[in-house]
Protein backbone atom coordinates (compact mmCIF):
# COMPACT_ATOMS: atom_id res chain seq x y z
CA UNK A 1 0.00 0.00 0.00
CA UNK A 2 1.46 3.08 -0.95
CA UNK A 3 1.62 5.43 2.19
CA UNK A 4 1.65 10.04 2.19
CA UNK A 5 5.03 11.34 3.24
CA UNK A 6 5.15 12.38 6.75
CA UNK A 7 4.51 15.83 7.73
CA UNK A 8 6.53 15.75 10.66
CA UNK A 9 9.88 14.23 12.05
CA UNK A 10 11.66 14.04 15.62
CA UNK A 11 14.24 16.58 15.59
CA UNK A 12 15.82 15.64 19.29
CA UNK A 13 14.75 13.64 22.13
CA UNK A 14 15.98 13.79 25.49
CA UNK A 15 15.04 12.92 29.46
CA UNK A 16 15.66 13.19 32.66
CA UNK A 17 15.22 10.38 35.76
CA UNK A 18 15.47 11.68 38.96
CA UNK A 19 18.93 10.32 41.12
CA UNK A 20 17.34 8.75 43.94
CA UNK A 21 16.56 4.66 43.41
CA UNK A 22 14.29 2.29 45.38
CA UNK A 23 14.95 -0.91 44.79
CA UNK A 24 12.75 -4.01 45.44
CA UNK A 25 14.95 -4.99 48.71
CA UNK A 26 13.81 -1.13 49.84
CA UNK A 27 9.70 -2.37 49.03
CA UNK A 28 10.24 -5.31 50.86
CA UNK A 29 11.29 -3.15 53.95
CA UNK A 30 7.49 -0.95 53.36
CA UNK A 31 5.05 -3.75 52.72
CA UNK A 32 4.12 -7.22 52.50
CA UNK A 33 6.12 -8.56 49.25
CA UNK A 34 8.95 -9.74 47.73
CA UNK A 35 11.73 -9.14 45.31
CA UNK A 36 11.02 -12.28 43.59
CA UNK A 37 7.42 -11.59 43.39
CA UNK A 38 7.97 -8.36 41.73
CA UNK A 39 10.65 -9.56 39.32
CA UNK A 40 8.74 -12.58 38.31
CA UNK A 41 4.94 -10.23 37.92
CA UNK A 42 6.28 -7.35 36.59
CA UNK A 43 9.72 -7.18 35.55
CA UNK A 44 10.50 -4.54 38.18
CA UNK A 45 14.06 -4.32 40.06
CA UNK A 46 13.75 -0.76 40.89
CA UNK A 47 12.28 2.52 39.95
CA UNK A 48 13.74 5.82 40.44
CA UNK A 49 11.91 8.39 43.31
CA UNK A 50 12.43 12.08 43.15
CA UNK A 51 13.68 13.95 46.62
CA UNK A 52 11.57 16.21 48.16
CA UNK A 53 11.12 19.94 46.75
CA UNK A 54 11.41 18.44 43.09
CA UNK A 55 8.16 18.87 40.89
CA UNK A 56 7.16 17.67 37.79
CA UNK A 57 7.78 20.78 35.87
CA UNK A 58 11.33 20.49 37.06
CA UNK A 59 11.97 17.45 35.20
CA UNK A 60 9.91 17.91 32.20
CA UNK A 61 12.07 21.27 31.51
CA UNK A 62 15.10 19.01 31.96
CA UNK A 63 13.68 16.33 29.38
CA UNK A 64 12.59 19.25 27.24
CA UNK A 65 16.08 21.40 27.17
CA UNK A 66 17.86 18.02 26.58
CA UNK A 67 15.35 17.50 23.37
CA UNK A 68 16.30 21.35 22.25
CA UNK A 69 19.68 20.82 22.42
CA UNK A 70 19.75 17.81 20.55
CA UNK A 71 17.82 19.74 17.63
CA UNK A 72 19.66 22.38 17.58
CA UNK A 73 17.15 24.81 18.81
CA UNK A 74 16.45 27.28 21.28
CA UNK A 75 13.09 27.50 23.71
CA UNK A 76 12.01 30.66 22.11
CA UNK A 77 11.83 28.47 18.63
CA UNK A 78 8.96 26.56 19.89
CA UNK A 79 5.74 27.46 18.57
CA UNK A 80 3.42 24.88 21.16
CA UNK A 81 4.35 22.98 24.30
CA UNK A 82 2.58 20.12 25.02
CA UNK A 83 2.31 17.71 28.52
CA UNK A 84 1.23 14.60 29.09
CA UNK A 85 1.01 14.06 32.78
CA UNK A 86 -2.02 12.65 34.97
CA UNK A 87 0.66 14.62 37.88
CA UNK A 88 1.45 18.28 37.67
CA UNK A 89 2.90 20.46 39.84
CA UNK A 90 -0.78 21.69 40.58
CA UNK A 91 -4.67 21.73 39.22
CA UNK A 92 -4.05 24.82 37.68
CA UNK A 93 -2.19 26.29 35.68
CA UNK A 94 -1.21 23.50 32.88
CA UNK A 95 2.21 22.15 34.12
CA UNK A 96 2.93 23.14 30.22
CA UNK A 97 2.95 26.71 31.66
CA UNK A 98 5.30 26.52 33.84
CA UNK A 99 7.64 24.42 31.71
CA UNK A 100 7.34 27.58 28.89
CA UNK A 101 8.47 29.73 31.74
CA UNK A 102 11.38 27.28 33.18
CA UNK A 103 12.67 26.97 29.41
CA UNK A 104 12.32 30.55 28.84
CA UNK A 105 10.21 29.97 25.94
CA UNK A 106 8.32 32.70 23.90
CA UNK A 107 4.17 33.18 23.79
CA UNK A 108 2.35 29.87 22.20
CA UNK A 109 -0.38 27.81 23.58
CA UNK A 110 1.30 25.64 26.23
CA UNK A 111 -1.15 22.75 27.53
CA UNK A 112 -1.26 19.47 29.63
CA UNK A 113 -3.06 16.47 28.29
CA UNK A 114 -4.43 13.58 30.52
CA UNK A 115 -4.43 10.74 28.98
CA UNK A 116 -2.21 8.63 31.24
CA UNK A 117 0.79 6.18 30.23
CA UNK A 118 -0.99 6.87 26.39
CA UNK A 119 -0.43 10.48 26.89
CA UNK A 120 2.82 10.64 25.07
CA UNK A 121 1.31 8.95 22.18
CA UNK A 122 -1.69 11.65 22.65
CA UNK A 123 0.71 14.01 22.54
CA UNK A 124 2.71 13.08 19.52
CA UNK A 125 -0.12 12.44 17.28
CA UNK A 126 -1.62 16.02 18.26
CA UNK A 127 1.32 17.62 17.82
CA UNK A 128 1.86 15.90 14.18
CA UNK A 129 -1.65 17.66 13.33
CA UNK A 130 -1.10 21.04 14.14
CA UNK A 131 2.76 20.51 11.85
CA UNK A 132 0.97 18.69 9.34
CA UNK A 133 -2.31 21.73 8.98
CA UNK A 134 1.36 23.97 8.74
CA UNK A 135 0.10 26.01 12.07
CA UNK A 136 2.88 25.22 13.76
CA UNK A 137 6.78 24.86 13.12
CA UNK A 138 8.55 22.94 16.28
CA UNK A 139 6.39 21.75 18.70
CA UNK A 140 7.86 20.37 22.43
CA UNK A 141 6.03 16.94 23.70
CA UNK A 142 6.68 15.95 27.10
CA UNK A 143 5.90 13.00 28.67
CA UNK A 144 6.05 13.21 32.53
CA UNK A 145 5.38 12.02 35.98
CA UNK A 146 6.34 12.21 39.39
CA UNK A 147 4.16 9.40 40.27
CA UNK A 148 5.53 8.41 43.81
CA UNK A 149 3.36 11.42 45.01
CA UNK A 150 0.48 9.90 44.65
CA UNK A 151 1.47 6.53 45.53
CA UNK A 152 -0.22 4.46 48.38
CA UNK A 153 3.20 3.36 49.62
CA UNK A 154 0.77 1.19 51.89
CA UNK A 155 -0.81 -0.78 48.94
CA UNK A 156 1.46 -3.61 47.69
CA UNK A 157 -0.91 -3.83 44.56
CA UNK A 158 0.77 -0.67 43.39
CA UNK A 159 3.54 0.56 44.58
CA UNK A 160 5.61 -1.90 43.83
CA UNK A 161 5.03 -0.62 39.93
CA UNK A 162 5.19 2.75 39.34
CA UNK A 163 8.75 5.40 38.91
CA UNK A 164 9.41 9.25 38.30
CA UNK A 165 10.93 10.20 35.13
CA UNK A 166 10.37 12.70 31.99
CA UNK A 167 11.37 12.40 28.58
CA UNK A 168 10.30 15.02 25.43
CA UNK A 169 10.84 15.09 21.73
CA UNK A 170 11.27 18.53 19.87
CA UNK A 171 8.62 18.05 16.63
CA UNK A 172 9.49 20.29 13.24
CA UNK A 173 8.81 19.42 9.90
CA UNK A 174 9.87 16.44 8.13
CA UNK A 175 11.04 18.11 4.68
CA UNK A 176 10.46 14.52 3.02
CA UNK A 177 10.25 14.64 -0.79
CA UNK A 178 8.39 12.71 -3.46
CA UNK A 179 10.59 9.28 -4.41
CA UNK A 180 12.14 9.46 -1.04
CA UNK A 181 12.48 5.86 -0.42
CA UNK A 182 12.71 5.74 3.63
CA UNK A 183 11.83 9.40 4.40
CA UNK A 184 11.88 10.14 8.24
CA UNK A 185 9.03 11.28 10.43
CA UNK A 186 5.68 10.42 11.82
CA UNK A 187 4.17 7.96 9.46
CA UNK A 188 1.47 7.10 11.50
CA UNK A 189 -0.53 7.69 14.74
CA UNK A 190 -3.77 6.09 15.74
CA UNK A 191 -5.39 6.92 19.28
CA UNK A 192 -8.31 6.04 21.27
CA UNK A 193 -10.54 5.78 24.55
CA UNK A 194 -13.23 3.37 25.89
CA UNK A 195 -14.32 5.33 29.11
CA UNK A 196 -16.48 2.31 30.03
CA UNK A 197 -13.75 1.40 32.21
CA UNK A 198 -12.57 4.78 33.15
CA UNK A 199 -13.50 2.82 37.08
CA UNK A 200 -10.53 0.54 36.68
CA UNK A 201 -7.69 2.78 37.30
CA UNK A 202 -8.25 6.02 38.89
CA UNK A 203 -7.42 9.05 41.58
CA UNK A 204 -10.75 9.35 42.43
CA UNK A 205 -9.99 12.50 44.81
CA UNK A 206 -9.46 15.54 44.30
CA UNK A 207 -11.83 16.88 41.37
CA UNK A 208 -15.36 17.22 41.53
CA UNK A 209 -16.56 14.22 42.57
CA UNK A 210 -14.60 14.20 46.06
CA UNK A 211 -13.05 17.77 46.58
CA UNK A 212 -10.07 17.44 48.97
CA UNK A 213 -11.65 16.85 52.49
CA UNK A 214 -10.03 15.49 55.98
CA UNK A 215 -12.33 12.23 55.00
CA UNK A 216 -10.84 12.07 50.97
CA UNK A 217 -7.04 12.43 52.24
CA UNK A 218 -8.54 9.56 55.46
CA UNK A 219 -9.22 7.33 52.62
CA UNK A 220 -6.15 7.80 50.69
CA UNK A 221 -8.60 8.94 48.01
CA UNK A 222 -5.81 11.23 46.61
CA UNK A 223 -3.71 8.05 45.48
CA UNK A 224 -3.80 5.33 42.73
CA UNK A 225 -6.67 2.64 42.83
CA UNK A 226 -5.73 0.20 39.96
CA UNK A 227 -8.10 -3.39 39.00
CA UNK A 228 -4.92 -4.44 38.23
CA UNK A 229 -6.17 -7.85 36.33
CA UNK A 230 -8.59 -6.34 34.25
CA UNK A 231 -6.49 -4.00 32.96
CA UNK A 232 -3.82 -6.57 32.24
CA UNK A 233 -6.37 -8.07 29.91
CA UNK A 234 -7.68 -4.98 27.82
CA UNK A 235 -4.03 -4.00 27.61
CA UNK A 236 -2.46 -6.95 25.80
CA UNK A 237 -5.82 -7.19 23.73
CA UNK A 238 -5.90 -3.57 22.39
CA UNK A 239 -2.02 -3.21 22.32
CA UNK A 240 -2.18 -6.48 20.13
CA UNK A 241 -5.02 -4.27 17.98
CA UNK A 242 -2.86 -0.95 18.16
CA UNK A 243 0.03 -1.92 16.86
CA UNK A 244 -1.33 -3.77 14.03
CA UNK A 245 -3.07 -0.90 13.28
CA UNK A 246 -0.20 1.23 13.44
CA UNK A 247 1.23 -0.86 10.82
CA UNK A 248 -1.97 -1.34 8.54
CA UNK A 249 -2.09 2.74 8.62
CA UNK A 250 2.05 3.03 7.46
CA UNK A 251 1.31 0.39 4.92
CA UNK A 252 4.11 -1.83 6.86
CA UNK A 253 4.39 -5.53 8.35
CA UNK A 254 6.48 -6.47 11.32
CA UNK A 255 9.59 -6.78 9.34
CA UNK A 256 9.75 -3.13 8.64
CA UNK A 257 10.20 -2.44 12.06
CA UNK A 258 13.45 -1.91 13.63
CA UNK A 259 12.33 -1.36 17.19
CA UNK A 260 9.63 -1.36 18.95
CA UNK A 261 9.24 1.11 22.04
CA UNK A 262 6.18 -0.22 23.98
CA UNK A 263 4.80 1.76 27.39
CA UNK A 264 6.51 0.12 30.54
CA UNK A 265 3.98 -1.47 32.22
CA UNK A 266 4.55 -5.21 33.08
CA UNK A 267 7.32 -7.06 30.71
CA UNK A 268 4.48 -10.28 30.85
CA UNK A 269 2.38 -7.44 28.83
CA UNK A 270 5.02 -6.60 26.45
CA UNK A 271 6.13 -10.22 26.12
CA UNK A 272 2.39 -11.34 25.13
CA UNK A 273 2.16 -8.04 22.77
CA UNK A 274 4.93 -8.84 20.84
CA UNK A 275 4.94 -12.66 20.52
CA UNK A 276 1.38 -12.08 19.17
CA UNK A 277 2.43 -9.78 16.40
CA UNK A 278 5.33 -12.06 15.53
CA UNK A 279 8.18 -9.24 16.38
CA UNK A 280 11.55 -11.29 17.68
CA UNK A 281 12.21 -10.26 21.55
CA UNK A 282 16.07 -8.92 20.51
CA UNK A 283 13.65 -5.41 18.60
CA UNK A 284 12.10 -5.10 21.49
CA UNK A 285 13.52 -2.45 23.60
CA UNK A 286 12.92 -2.11 27.50
CA UNK A 287 13.83 -0.76 30.84
CA UNK A 288 11.36 -1.27 33.61
CA UNK A 289 13.81 -3.53 35.75
CA UNK A 290 15.17 0.29 35.89
CA UNK A 291 12.77 2.56 35.82
CA UNK A 292 9.17 0.77 36.78
CA UNK A 293 6.40 1.98 35.28
CA UNK A 294 6.60 6.06 34.67
CA UNK A 295 3.12 6.06 32.47
CA UNK A 296 3.46 9.46 29.90
CA UNK A 297 7.14 9.49 30.31
CA UNK A 298 7.63 5.92 29.33
CA UNK A 299 8.26 6.07 25.81
CA UNK A 300 9.81 9.14 24.97
CA UNK A 301 12.79 7.94 27.84
CA UNK A 302 13.66 4.48 26.46
CA UNK A 303 13.53 6.14 23.05
CA UNK A 304 15.92 8.06 24.35
CA UNK A 305 18.05 6.05 26.40
CA UNK A 306 18.31 4.06 23.07
CA UNK A 307 19.28 6.53 20.57
CA UNK A 308 21.90 8.70 22.87
CA UNK A 309 23.25 4.76 23.14
CA UNK A 310 23.42 4.66 19.26
CA UNK A 311 21.10 1.51 19.29
CA UNK A 312 18.58 3.23 18.11
CA UNK A 313 20.28 4.81 14.94
CA UNK A 314 19.01 7.93 12.38
CA UNK A 315 16.54 6.23 9.66
CA UNK A 316 15.22 3.00 11.96
CA UNK A 317 11.74 2.65 12.30
CA UNK A 318 10.08 2.69 15.50
CA UNK A 319 6.77 1.28 16.55
CA UNK A 320 5.18 2.54 19.63
CA UNK A 321 2.27 1.51 21.81
CA UNK A 322 0.60 2.53 25.28
CA UNK A 323 -2.12 2.22 27.44
CA UNK A 324 -3.37 3.91 30.20
CA UNK A 325 -6.18 5.34 32.51
CA UNK A 326 -9.34 5.85 30.92
CA UNK A 327 -8.56 3.38 29.67
CA UNK A 328 -6.87 5.22 26.78
CA UNK A 329 -4.54 3.99 24.32
CA UNK A 330 -2.80 4.72 21.03
CA UNK A 331 0.73 3.59 18.66
CA UNK A 332 2.88 5.23 16.55
CA UNK A 333 5.57 4.35 13.59
CA UNK A 334 8.32 6.66 13.16
CA UNK A 335 10.90 6.50 11.41
CA UNK A 336 13.90 8.64 13.49
N1 LIG B 1 3.71 -8.62 46.42
C1 LIG B 1 3.25 -9.84 46.74
N2 LIG B 1 2.02 -10.25 46.43
C2 LIG B 1 1.23 -9.39 45.78
C3 LIG B 1 1.65 -8.10 45.41
C4 LIG B 1 2.94 -7.73 45.76
N3 LIG B 1 3.45 -6.52 45.46
N4 LIG B 1 0.64 -7.47 44.76
C5 LIG B 1 -0.38 -8.34 44.71
N5 LIG B 1 -0.05 -9.50 45.33
C6 LIG B 1 -0.84 -10.69 45.52
C7 LIG B 1 -2.33 -10.43 45.45
O1 LIG B 1 -2.82 -10.00 46.68
C8 LIG B 1 -2.85 -11.79 45.04
O2 LIG B 1 -2.90 -12.59 46.19
P1 LIG B 1 -4.13 -13.64 46.39
O3 LIG B 1 -4.00 -14.59 45.24
O4 LIG B 1 -3.84 -14.23 47.72
O5 LIG B 1 -5.38 -12.83 46.34
C9 LIG B 1 -1.75 -12.33 44.14
O6 LIG B 1 -0.57 -11.58 44.45
C10 LIG B 1 -2.05 -12.21 42.66
O7 LIG B 1 -2.49 -10.88 42.41
P2 LIG B 1 -2.90 -10.42 40.95
O8 LIG B 1 -3.49 -9.05 41.02
O9 LIG B 1 -3.71 -11.50 40.31
O10 LIG B 1 -1.47 -10.37 40.25
P3 LIG B 1 -1.15 -10.17 38.74
O11 LIG B 1 -0.37 -11.30 38.26
O12 LIG B 1 -2.37 -9.76 37.96
O13 LIG B 1 -0.16 -8.93 38.77
C11 LIG B 1 -0.18 -6.56 38.31
C12 LIG B 1 -0.61 -7.68 39.28
C13 LIG B 1 1.31 -6.55 38.23
C14 LIG B 1 -0.72 -5.25 38.86
C15 LIG B 1 -0.80 -6.83 36.91
O14 LIG B 1 -2.17 -7.13 37.02
C16 LIG B 1 -0.62 -5.69 35.94
O15 LIG B 1 0.47 -5.38 35.52
N6 LIG B 1 -1.72 -5.05 35.50
C17 LIG B 1 -1.68 -4.01 34.47
C18 LIG B 1 -1.12 -2.72 34.98
C19 LIG B 1 -1.15 -1.67 33.87
O16 LIG B 1 -0.83 -1.94 32.73
N7 LIG B 1 -1.63 -0.47 34.19
C20 LIG B 1 -1.85 0.52 33.14
C21 LIG B 1 -0.86 1.58 33.12
S1 LIG B 1 -0.76 2.49 34.61
C22 LIG B 1 -1.45 4.09 34.31
O17 LIG B 1 -2.19 4.32 33.40
C23 LIG B 1 -1.12 5.17 35.34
Amino acid sequence: MPTALPSSRILGTGHYLPPGVRTNLDLERMVETTDAWITERTGIKERRVAANGVVTSDMATAAGKAALEMAGLKATDLDMIIVATITPDMPMPAAAAIVQRKLGAGVCPAFDISAACAGFVFGLSIADQFITTGQMRHVLVVGVELLSRVVDWTDRTTCVLFGDGAGAVVLGPANAKAGDAKPRGILSTAILTDGSLANSLRIPGGGSAAPASHETVDQRQHCIQMKGQDIFKVAVKNLLSASRNALARAGMTQDDIDWICAHQANKRIIDQVMARVEVPPEKVLMNIDRVGNTSSASIPILMDENYRAGKIKPGDTVLMCALGAGISWGSAIVRL
